[in-house]
């Protein structure tokens, strides 16, 4: 297979096991042409892409736009804040201005979950959804997977444990998709109140106690408290989450096997995760940042290629 299946990537849940493997397989090669002396190929230079960012990012906004580069795309940066939106303007009339000049494929994230599948019954342009709301996040999950597979090999079998704050994350929603579509298993850690009720029916497993889950598993993927998405108290105190369910040097060092350690970032360091473990030879926080680009370049070449 040498196409996806679909013009947009909006969620991991709408891309097949084929979809994901040609994603991976092709993302080893634009790694391979961005560690070369001349990073730059003249891939997709007669496209132009907007990226509209309505909610804050650090990683993504800027491993899209490198990889734009490295194809030799426009570009088109929008942030909602220094725009029309602001006064008033919808989603889709924003969207449909910015495509009326010639704009052929969008990167959007947004904080309402459903907002890129919203557009992509509306708009003839590709999609590529960098994060909608609490929903999906799929480059996000596509560069863990990767960056497993990397680490330590193919995915079939192999335990994860997503740790942290699930009911607010679609990072966690796009890694039990992508994961679970791979043939690995996965256990999903946290307070009670942080993982949805009905949440094993996608096919995880639910741990409450956080040694268990480290003690169970071959790689950790540890989530962020994402307080600007509570609006009421889930545990108690950010001390006492750290003390139950932080990933420390302590807790690694009671296991009798070594774990890879993962984090989609941003951190926040003494909470979920000390600095000892982020920053150990164990972590490979930076390498999922490093590989995010060449798996953006894979998602948007395709995407372009894609015949219909
Ligand atoms: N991992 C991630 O989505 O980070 P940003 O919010 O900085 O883009």
């Amino acid at each position: 297979m040498s196409q996806l299946s679909s013009k947009h990537v909006i969620g991991i849940e709408h891309l097949t096991v084929d979809d994901i493997q040609l994603i991976l397989s092709t993302t080893t090669r634009f790694k391979e042409i961005i560690n070369r002396p001349i990073r730059k190929v003249p891939t997709l230079r007669d496209i132009t892409v907007a990226n509209l960012f309505f909610e804050n990012s650090t990683r993504t906004r800027i491993s899209f736009e490198i990889a734009q580069k490295r194809l030799s795309a426009d570009i088109v940066n929008f942030s909602s804040s220094s725009s029309s939106v602001k006064k008033g303007e919808t989603l889709l009339d924003t969207v449909n201005n910015i495509l009326s000049m010639k704009v052929d494929m969008i990167v959007m994230r947004h904080p309402s979950p459903g907002a890129a599948h919203y557009l992509s019954k509306r708009i003839d342009a590709n999609i590529i959804n960098a994060g909608d709301g609490t929903h999906e996040h799929p480059t996000q999950a596509l560069l863990d997977a990767y960056s497993i597979k990397e680490k330590i090999g193919d995915l079939e079998g192999k335990k994860i444990a997503i740790i942290g704050d699930i009911m607010h994350s679609r990072v966690a929603l796009s890694n039990i998709f992508c994961l679970k579509k791979l043939g690995a298993e996965v256990t999903l850690c946290g307070p009670p109140t942080l993982i949805p009720k009905h949440i094993s029916s996608l096919g995880v497993k639910v741990m409450h106690n956080v040694d268990e889950a480290l003690q169970w598993c071959d790689v950790a993927n540890v989530l962020r408290i994402q307080l600007e998405r509570q609006n009421t108290k889930y545990f108690p105190s950010l001390r006492e989450y750290a003390l139950y369910f932080g990933i420390n040097r302590q807790r690694l060092e009671k296991l009798n096997k070594e774990i890879v350690i993962m984090h989609p970032g941003p951190i926040n360091r003494g909470v979920e995760i000390t600095s000892d473990v982020a920053d150990s030879a164990h972590s490979i926080i930076l390498d999922q940042v490093e590989n995010g680009v060449a798996i953006r370049m894979a998602v948007m070449y395709l995407l372009a290629n894609k015949q219909d």
